[in-house]
């Protein structure tokens, strides 16, 4: 198969990672026989700097054009004094609404080989962890309307969501719970936010049509406690915008390797934007010691969700597990005093597996 992929590199650690993320592309390409374009396009920081805005018009049109889009990450000290509107981070949300990307799939595996590395005590965690989040992703309060005070003594950021909204993201969520464990927990603030009385009064109404799959209600306050408390008896959480983004950071850490986990955004169709959960760590870009493993299983998500390539992506899953498996870590992951590779030399591990 021919696929043409937009490449966004962004930020900080953003060109270390997504260069080794293309080297196992190339060699998983090679190996089956595809051929992939790559077109490289600018966004965040990169984009200020060179063209004094986050998100060209180039940049969206083009990536609309491609099958998928990679994105390393984006954002770093250097423009954190910028207005609102001119942040890197606005590009990162121009770019889902733009494409119409409305579900956000953050899965928090844990490797049963990493399972020191969570900072919860390991009985609570034994035999690794398997929560997929689903956050609604062009919605809710990052994207209602904004005001402030001309004399800035007030602001206001408006949450809201229609029915429509909450129906096509809670179907997302069913339909990937019936194909795991068919656990679906969905979290809102029912007790106080009419959004979240809106948001689980549809999603009740949708699981009418998932009776395979057994749903229940939390509020995010009790959420965020249980993850910790008992992580392991959630299987598919889905959520809005804003508290899809504080518990998926909560699910990365527990897991304890947030160096290793992918995500992917997708919308109605096949096209997909694909990124690690991490972000452009500045200090650590260009040092060479970058954990590239979770845009390299970005890559991997991609193949499978916008190209039907199960087995390339199952390939590439099974070169980082061996190499996870064989000891080889990267510092981030690999403990205080062990000894660690550094990105490309992690990658050469994969690439030596990835047959
Ligand atoms: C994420 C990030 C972004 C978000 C930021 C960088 C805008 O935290 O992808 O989780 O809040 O969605
Ligand atoms: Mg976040």
């Amino acid at each position: 198969m021919e696929k043409v992929i937009a490449v966004i590199k962004g930020d900080g650690i953003g060109p270390d990672i997504v260069s080794q993320a293309i080297r196992v592309l190339d060699k998983t390409a090679k190996i089956f026989g595809h051929k992939f374009t790559y077109k490289y396009l600018s966004a965040g920081g990169d984009a200020i700097d060179k063209y004094g805005i986050p998100l060209p018009d180039e940049t969206l049109n083009e990536a609309k054009k491609s099958d998928a889009v990679l994105l390393g990450a984006v954002g770093g000290p250097k423009w954190d004094n910028m207005d609102g509107s001119k942040r890197p981070e606005k590009a990162l949300l121009g770019l889902r609404s733009g494409l119409n990307l409305y579900t956000n799939l953050r899965p928090a595996l844990m490797y049963k080989a990493l399972s020191d590395a969570s900072p919860l005590k390991r009985e609570v965690v034994s035999d690794g962890l398997d929560i997929l989040i689903v956050r609604e992703l062009t919605g809710g309060i990052y994207f209602g309307e904004k005001k402030k005070a001309e004399d800035n003594s007030w602001a206001s950021d408006l949450m809201k969501y229609s029915t429509a909204e909450v129906e096509r993201i809670a179907r997302k969520a069913f339909e990937a719970a019936r194909k795991r464990r068919g656990k679906l927990t969905s979290v809102d603030k029912a007790n106080v936010l009419e959004t979240s009385r809106l948001w689980r009064r549809v999603v009740t109404e949708v699981s009418k049509d998932y009776p395979d799959v057994e749903l229940n209600h939390l509020y995010v306050d009790n959420a965020a406690m249980q993850l910790v408390k008992n992580p392991k008896q959630f299987d598919v959480i889905v959520t809005e915008n804003m508290f899809g983004d504080i518990l998926s950071d909560e699910a990365s850490m527990i897991t304890g390797s947030i160096g290793m986990l992918s995500s992917a955004s997708l919308g109605d169709g096949k096209f997909g934007m694909y990124e690690p959960i991490h972000g452009s760590a500045p200090d650590i870009a260009g040092k060479n010691i970058a954990n590239p493993i979770a845009t390299i299983l970005s890559a991997s998500s991609m193949l499978r969700y916008s190209f039907d390539m199960d087995d390339e992506a199952k390939a590439i899953e099974n070169a980082v597990e061996d190499v996870i498996n064989s000891g080889y870590r990267t510092f981030d992951i690999a403990g205080e005093g062990s000894a660690s590779l550094g990105t490309v030399e992690i990658t050469d591990k994969i690439l030596e597996r990835l047959v």
